[in-house]
C-alpha cells in the first residue's frame, strides 16, 4: 500500500484524510502529545487493522478520541462526578479517562476488557479531522509496537510507511509525550500512566490520586509493561558525573542525551535538550530517533531531577532503559 502524505493546512487534504477513515482506512494524525494512528473506533475491522500495522498485542486496548464530552458519554456506562470535573477542567487536552464501557464499544478497542479509554485532543488538526468524520476514532501512538512515539510526520513514515493509508502532517507535536491516563472504574481515581497533565493538577481537583495497582492486576494499564517507549538501541541512565565514563564503556557507536555542559568522549554523538521539563518533553523522542538514525547502538541519557514536574519524563526514561 502507498502511504499518502497529506497536509493538515489543506482543507482538501483534511477531506481526503476523513474520506480514507470513513472507508475503514488507517490515517495517522497529529495530536498535541504525539501522532496517533487513527481508525473508526466503532468498526471492528478498521480497529483490527491498527493492531496489524503496528504489530501490537491484541490485548493492549486503544484510546478512543472524541471531540468532547457529548461524544464520550455514549461510550461510557457510568459518568461519575470525577469524570465531569476532570473533563470540564482538562478537555480538550492531554488527559485520558478510563471508564466502564457501553456495548457500543467493540471488544477490539478494549482488548476484550470491561472499560474504555476516552480522550478529547486539543490539536486543531485532530479536531478538524474528528469534526469531519463525526464519529469516534481509535488511535494509539503511530509507531511500530514498542518503538518511541512519533512527534513528526516523518517519524510516522519511518515506522509505518507502506503499512497505512496516509499521514496528515501537522508539524511537530507541541507537548511531545503521551497523555496522562486516569482510571475512574474502582474505588476512586487512579493514575494509570503519568503524562502531560501532572498528578498535582489532578489532585488539586480530586484530592489524592494514587498509582494504579501494580502491573498484572486488572486496574493497571495493559500498555505499562516495563520496557516500552524504547528506541532500538541499548539505553542507560546516568547522572552528569558518571555519564562520561559510562559513555566511554558502552558498545558503540554511542549517543548521549544531555541537558547541561558535559564533556564527553569525542566519538560520542550528543544531543542537548532544554533544561525545562516542557522543552525537554517536546524534544525527547525526536532526540532518541535522531541518535538511532545516526547509527547509535547505545544511548546514555543524563538522568533528570527527582522533582514532580519531571515525573512523566522520568517514567519514559526509566522504561526506555529497562
Ligand atoms: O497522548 C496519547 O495518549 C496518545 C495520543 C495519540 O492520543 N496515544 C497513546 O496511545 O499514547 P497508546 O495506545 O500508545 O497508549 C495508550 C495507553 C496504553 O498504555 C494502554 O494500555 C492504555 O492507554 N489504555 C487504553 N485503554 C485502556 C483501558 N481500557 N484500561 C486501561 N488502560 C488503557
Ligand atoms: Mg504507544
Amino acid at each position: 500500500m502507498d502511504t499518502q502524505l497529506l497536509s493538515a493546512r489543506s482543507p482538501a487534504d483534511l477531506d481526503a484524510a476523513a474520506g480514507l477513515l470513513l472507508r475503514g482506512g488507517l490515517v495517522a494524525f497529529p495530536t498535541e502529545t504525539v501522532y496517533g494512528l487513527g481508525a473508526l473506533a466503532l468498526e471492528p475491522l478498521a480497529v483490527r487493522a491498527i493492531y496489524a500495522a503496528k504489530g501490537r498485542a491484541a490485548t493492549n486496548p486503544l484510546i478512543v478520541h472524541v471531540l468532547g464530552e457529548d461524544e464520550a458519554r455514549p461510550l461510557c456506562a457510568r459518568w461519575p462526578i470525577e469524570a465531569q470535573e476532570l473533563v470540564t477542567r482538562f478537555w480538550p487536552g492531554p488527559l485520558t479517562l478510563v471508564l466502564p464501557r457501553t456495548d457500543r464499544v467493540p471488544d477490539e478497542v478494549t482488548g476484550g476488557g470491561p472499560t474504555v479509554a476516552v480522550r478529547a485532543p486539543s490539536h486543531p488538526a485532530a479536531r478538524q479531522l474528528l469534526a469531519r468524520v463525526r464519529v469516534p476514532l481509535a488511535a494509539p501512538s503511530a509507531n511500530r509496537s514498542e518503538h518511541v512515539s512519533p512527534t513528526t510526520a516523518r517519524h510516522v513514515l519511518r515506522d509505518l510507511n507502506g503499512r497505512i493509508d496516509a499521514v496528515l502532517d501537522g508539524g511537530r507535536c507541541p507537548v511531545g509525550i503521551e497523555s496522562t491516563v486516569v482510571g475512574l472504574t474502582s474505588a476512586g481515581p487512579r493514575l494509570l500512566r503519568a503524562g502531560a497533565v501532572p498528578r498535582s493538577a489532578l489532585e488539586e481537583l480530586l484530592g489524592e490520586v494514587p498509582d494504579a495497582a501494580p502491573a498484572g492486576s486488572i486496574a493497571a494499564s495493559p500498555g505499562q509493561q516495563k520496557r516500552h517507549y524504547a528506541p532500538a538501541a541499548l539505553v542507560r541512565l546516568a547522572d552528569a558525573t558518571a555519564l562520561p565514563r559510562i559513555a566511554a564503556d558502552l558498545p558503540g557507536p554511542v549517543g548521549a542525551v544531555i541537558r547541561g555542559d558535559i564533556a564527553l568522549p569525542q566519538e560520542v554523538v550528543s544531543v542537548r535538550l532544554p533544561e525545562n521539563p516542557a522543552g525537554y518533553a517536546r524534544d525527547l523522542y525526536a532526540a532518541l530517533r535522531e541518535l538511532e538514525d545516526r547509527g547509535c547502538t547505545s544511548i546514555c541519557i543524563e538522568s533528570v531531577p527527582a522533582s514532580p514536574e519531571w515525573d512523566a519524563i522520568r517514567d519514559r526514561l526509566t522504561r526506555a532503559a529497562a
